[in-house]
């Protein structure tokens, strides 16, 4: 994975809580930073001596011709009490070029009906989705159920606002606040199950929609997905961005670790960049990944929790398990693929290819 030097060009406060940060993009890299709406960012930095990597959605159209990601303070979190109370403008952090599956081809379906469910920060790569899709769909309809504490946490509020008033016709805007009472009942409390029923009976004919795009807390997006589902929207129209994942159930914990236990002294072959690589599996080391990294192989990862992608290998030979996976499609693991950051080999020989 390719990092590159990228300097802060603006550092706009968004909410109390979040920041959002303008790169300054060389013209000789903008090629390579070309995205997808729905598409993130990985980052790199230093920081307390650590090297921390953390994932941001870019939260604007590719068409606006910037590059721009959102960054809300969270507990206990490293990088982004860094990026909102220490990072400053022309500092310079690492960057990767954008990758990322929760996009869609908007010009393919003119007049396509979208529905999207966002919770607090999950509205970044959404925001993102709903400009392109308004901009490249000329016929197109978008629904935007969004929830927040209150109005005050609300990121990017002004941004909709815009946006509501651009595309009138074309564009619904529906506040949920847990904190604060409106007048309407559906506006009041949380996305859960019999909200998001509510919203889609509201909207009607869910089963037709081109689309559906979730993003938020973990309960949320569950919620959400149940609700599409429950309406007979098929799931391959059902588009899903996690930003973390849950603690692994400790059953699957357990059974992986037990794997690895019989896996410990086995070799393990990784391939990347072409380059053929014989390690000593040993479970006090980790993942896969982790015996990468140690043994000095640049492989790539972001999240390290099963939710980004970012890791993924192809198992060529031999089988491997994983603790948990939030990013691959049943199809993909069928073909062998794994997150690398959650797997473990099952027996020896096991052949990890990075380009595969
Ligand atoms: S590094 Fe994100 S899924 Fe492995």
């Amino acid at each position: 994975m390719q990092f590159h030097s990228l300097t802060i060009a603006e550092i706009r406060r968004e909410t109390a809580e979040a920041v959002s940060l303008l790169l300054d993009m060389p013209p000789a890299l903008a090629g390579q930073f070309h995205f997808a709406a729905g598409q993130y960012l990985t980052f790199c930095a230093q920081i307390g001596g650590e090297e921390v990597r953390r994932t941001y959605s870019l939260c604007v159209a590719p068409s606006a011709g910037e590059w721009r990601v959102a960054v809300k303070e969270i507990t206990g979190g490293v990088f982004s009490r860094f990026v909102n109370r220490e990072l400053r403008v022309g500092d310079v952090l690492q960057v990767a070029p954008p990758i990322g599956r929760f996009t869609w081809d908007f010009q393919a379906v003119p007049a396509g009906r979208y529905l999207a469910f966002a919770g607090g920060s999950g509205i970044t790569p959404i925001l993102s989705l709903i400009s392109t899709a308004l901009e490249k769909g000329p016929d197109c309809r978008f629904t935007l159920a969004y929830g927040n504490r209150d109005a005050r946490s609300i990121m990017f509020l002004e941004t909709l606002a815009a946006l509501k008033d651009r595309y009138l016709d074309r564009l619904q805007v529906l506040h949920i606040l847990d904190s604060e009472a409106s007048e309407f009942a559906l506006f009041n409390g949380r996305l859960d199950r019999a909200k998001c029923d509510e919203i889609l009976a509201l909207l009607g004919d869910a089963a037709g929609l081109s689309a559906a795009f979730i993003c938020g807390p973990g309960p949320m997006m569950d919620a959400a997905e149940a609700a599409l589902i429950g309406q007979g929207l098929p799931s391959e129209r059902i588009l899903i961005e996690r930003f973390t994942a849950g603690a692994p159930s400790a059953v699957a914990a357990a059974a992986v670790q037990s794997l690895a236990q019989q896996a410990e002294g086995t070799e393990l072959i990784i391939i990347h960049e072409g380059r053929r690589r014989s390690l000593r599996f040993e479970a006090a080391k980790g993942s896969v990944l982790e015996h990468a990294t140690i043994a000095g192989i640049a492989a790539p990862y972001a999240c390290k929790g099963g939710v980004c992608g970012t890791c993924r290998a192809r198992v060529i030979s031999g089988r491997a398990t994983m603790v948990q996976n939030y990013a691959l499609t049943a199809e993909e693991v069928a073909q062998g693929y794994i997150l690398t950051c959650q797997a473990v080999p099952i027996g020896d020989g096991v052949v990890v290819d990075y380009e595969g």
